[in-house]
């Protein structure tokens, strides 16, 4: 039986049965950001007159439409974190899209956008999860090259994780993801293939 300090977590895709458990989550974090709703990797992106009330109902949208991937994480009946992912034409807006252009020699099929769990339950393995969960769905999907653009941790400060949007180097390593090439000063394109 699992302890109190070993939670076991369940997964299931952001849809319309479990919009209302993301939304609570981003709710109880401020609208992640003030207010981004984890907008910033759709082609709508996060621009100056955007509002958190226009990124909410942006997001729904595409949850609606099915254009958005994202992978939860329920510990018991409370939605805790999540991992998007998507292809390219649906998360076309990662970090350091220059110093991506410049060496890119083929768009993966899959990227992995924002990871995210909320306060209270960090360091409890959400992300871990959430990756676990995002990467079985990809494969359910039929697979292939799949990207990250995670945040160096070794050989910088510790970090308290608030910045890492798109999740840690060491978590993607533990998936066998492997360093691509770097896009700035602490972020990395990692990739590894994902079989169906
Ligand atoms: C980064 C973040 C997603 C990590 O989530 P988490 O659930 O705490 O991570 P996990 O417990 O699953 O950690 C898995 C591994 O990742 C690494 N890791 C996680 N947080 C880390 C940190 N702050 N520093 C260094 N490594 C870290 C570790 O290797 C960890 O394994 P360990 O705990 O056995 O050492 C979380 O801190 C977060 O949500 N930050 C805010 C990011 C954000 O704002 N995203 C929204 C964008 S829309």
């Amino acid at each position: 039986m699992a302890s109190p300090t070993t939670p076991t977590f369940t997964t299931r895709p952001l849809d319309a049965d479990t919009w209302k458990d993301f939304a609570a989550l981003v709710e109880d974090n401020n609208g992640i950001w003030g207010g981004c709703w984890c907008m910033g990797f759709h082609p709508e992106g996060l621009g100056q007159d955007s509002t958190a009330e226009g990124n909410r109902q942006a997001k729904r949208e595409h949850v609606r439409k099915g254009t958005a991937h994202q992978i939860l994480v329920f510990d018991g009946g409370d939605c805790v974190g999540w991992c998007q992912y998507g292809a390219p034409a649906e998360l076309p807006n990662i970090k350091n899209p220059k110093a991506y252009d410049r060496e890119l020699t083929e768009l993966p099929d899959w990227r992995i956008g924002c990871v995210f769990t909320g306060k209270g339950h960090r360091r409890e393995g959400v992300a871990r999860a959430a990756v676990g969960g995002a990467l079985a769905a990809i494969k359910d999907a039929g697979g292939g090259l799949v990207e990250a653009y995670p945040e160096q941790v070794a050989g910088r400060k510790p970090q308290q994780g608030a910045y890492f949007h798109t999740g840690p180097e060491d978590l993607f390593a533990e998936f066998g993801f492997e360093r691509d090439r770097q896009i700035a000063k602490w972020r990395w394109v990692m990739r590894r293939h994902v079989r169906p």
